[in-house]
């Protein structure tokens, strides 16, 4: 058989990971990462193609006929990216345009998870100013508004206080700060308990959760100061513990998957449900329509056989539970951002003590904002690292993760050093 190839597109930390899972999976296929980083160039090909540049990656794929597309990013997802490689008569693993929309429009996905029965927020969407203020003035705070569209994570704010709501009603509707993405807001009901990630494999039909993990957005620890796009992960969350996995399968997943089923969309690819552990149960903070970044640097690890079957698999409509199988092992990691970072920060900066950091057992240094330049790696975004560490447990993972993290440098570099600190206090109360 003709050497396999694979290409991921996009180029962060969880691209890398993806690209490094796939390059080692059973006949070692030839994978190709466009842009991809540093990182990447290690175990895949680096493309000059921009992850949204949708036309050229397509031309690409006419000429070299990769086995399967795996898109990263939820922008060129929402863009309409697998429609078009399908259009040309190309394999894509994700969602349509339409099923992207679960993502790229947070009152759709609100208005799918009411009419589906999805356990989440009370929210109402307004496209006018005085509206929405009138709602929230009757709702009071806490209340959280958020941007219809993809505003690069900034679009979300969870107020305090009802003048803060009314300002971010006013920065989307009435300024415009979110462009087209912000012309219609939802205003929510805010939602107490700890948050965890579920991704999902979806062929259309079949669900197939992944394991669980949590993500720690803001940038500080004990969870201060301003969200960021993750600045660390762990898997498993034990806050999703085992009683709710039938619940979150059959009142989550199943319901959402049919009811897009009913509005003729098919849903392929990740399905990964953003989730409060409320007092009552489970509810949907959001939706995204791909792999979690850097959720994947902590799930992925952990599997403990191939990747590719199960994406095709979710193309081909063919998903079973037994194309996966876990390891018991933790998987800890902890993101290494630019100072500055998710404000403005410096680029171009040197990272020393890589290679000692991979070199420890059961450490993997995933890059997410880094480049190449004369030899060197340099840093080329706010989240530059993911390290990440497997144990026998969180903690062992974490220390394995942090004893890298120590091993690294480079001009200032920032992370969190109290990954994981719910579940550590969980099982000691335990
Ligand atoms: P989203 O992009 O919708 O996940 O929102 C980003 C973050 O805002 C979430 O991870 C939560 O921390 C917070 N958030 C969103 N919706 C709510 C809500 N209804 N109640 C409380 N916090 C929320
Ligand atoms: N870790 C959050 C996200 O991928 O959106």
């Amino acid at each position: 058989m003709a050497e396999r190839k694979i290409l991921v597109v996009g180029g962060g930390g969880r691209e890398h990971t993806l690209a490094w899972k796939l390059a080692n999976d059973r006949g070692n296929p030839r994978v190709y990462c466009a842009p991809g980083n540093a990182g990447t160039a290690q175990v895949a090909r680096n493309l000059d193609i921009p992850a949204t540049d949708i036309e050229a990656l397509v031309k690409w794929a006419l000429a070299e006929r990769p086995h399967l597309a795996v898109i990263g990013p939820e922008a060129p997802l929402c863009e309409g990216i697998v429609d078009r490689f399908a259009a040309a008569g190309l394999r894509a693993f994700g969602p349509s345009r339409a099923a992207a929309q679960l993502e790229g429009s947070k009152a759709f996905a609100k208005e799918i998870m009411q009419a589906a029965g999805v356990p989440t927020a009370k929210a109402a969407r307004f496209s006018d100013a005085g509206e929405a203020k009138a709602y929230l003035r009757k709702q009071g705070a806490p209340v959280v508004v958020k941007a219809d569209g993809l505003a690069a994570g900034k679009g979300v704010t969870v107020a305090a206080t009802v003048s803060e709501a009314e300002a971010a009603v006013d920065a989307s509707l009435v300024k415009g700060e979110f462009g087209e993405a912000g012309r219609t807001v939802l205003v929510e009901e805010c939602l107490q308990g700890e948050e965890a990630s579920i991704l999902a494999l979806v062929d259309g039909r079949n669900i197939v959760p992944l394991a669980s993990a949590q993500d720690h957005k803001r940038v500080f620890e004990k969870d201060e100061g301003p969200n960021t796009g993750g600045m660390g992960a762990y898997s498993p969350a034990p806050v999703v513990q085992d009683r709710w996995w039938p619940f979150i399968r059959r009142e989550v997943l199943e319901k959402t998957v049919a009811e897009l089923t009913r509005r003729g969309i098919v849903y392929k690819g990740v399905l990964y449900a953003g989730l409060m552990m409320t007092a009552d149960g489970p509810k949907v903070l959001e939706f995204n329509c791909r792999f979690g970044d850097p959720e994947t640097q902590v799930v992925i690890p952990r599997l403990a056989c191939d990747l590719l079957p199960a994406l095709d698999a979710c193309v081909d409509g063919t998903l079973s539970e037994n194309l996966l199988r876990w390891k018991n092992d933790a998987c800890a990691c902890v993101v290494m951002a630019a100072g500055g970072y998710p404000g403005s920060y410096a680029k171009g900066d040197e990272i020393t003590g890589l290679e000692a950091a991979g070199a420890l057992e059961d450490v993997i240094v995933f890059h997410a904002g880094t480049a190449q330049r004369d030899g060197k790696v340099v840093t080329a975004g706010g989240r530059v690292l993911g390290v990440t560490g497997l144990g026998a447990d969180l903690q062992a993972a974490l220390g394995r993760a942090y004893e890298a993290c120590g091993r690294i440098g480079f001009k200032n570099a920032h992370f969190r050093r109290d990954i994981g600190w719910r579940a550590l206090q969980e099982r000691n109360r335990t």
